[in-house]
């Protein structure tokens, strides 16, 4: 079964995979606490490194791009509000907000 692995402070968390949800909406269903705020990709409490399965996930959204700093998009930062898993697939997302 392919397995989505939520890296915060408290530790870390597998759930399974959902295909469609932002990462934001699937750490909250499983009581994972993942900062956020507004949800648009603005404040970027939110922010994701990506560590394995970039693959699997949505194209960067125009928010990112916005948000995030080129340098920092190419370490794989994202926004967890704008991420979501399009693919099956094992996914390994850290919390790290500034
Ligand atoms: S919740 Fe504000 S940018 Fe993601």
């Amino acid at each position: 079964m392919t397995q989505l692995t939520l890296i915060t402070r408290s530790g870390t968390h597998d759930v399974p995979v959902e295909l469609n949800e932002t990462v934001v909406a699937i750490a909250k269903k499983h009581k994972v606490t993942w900062g956020h705020a507004c949800q648009r990709g603005l404040c970027a409490q939110c922010r994701t490194q990506v560590l394995e399965g970039a693959s699997f996930l949505n194209e960067i959204t125009s928010e990112e791009k916005l948000r995030l700093r080129k340098a920092e998009r190419a370490e794989g930062f994202r926004l967890g509000c704008q991420i979501m898993i399009v693919e099956q697939g094992n996914v390994k997302l850290a919390h790290r907000p500034y």
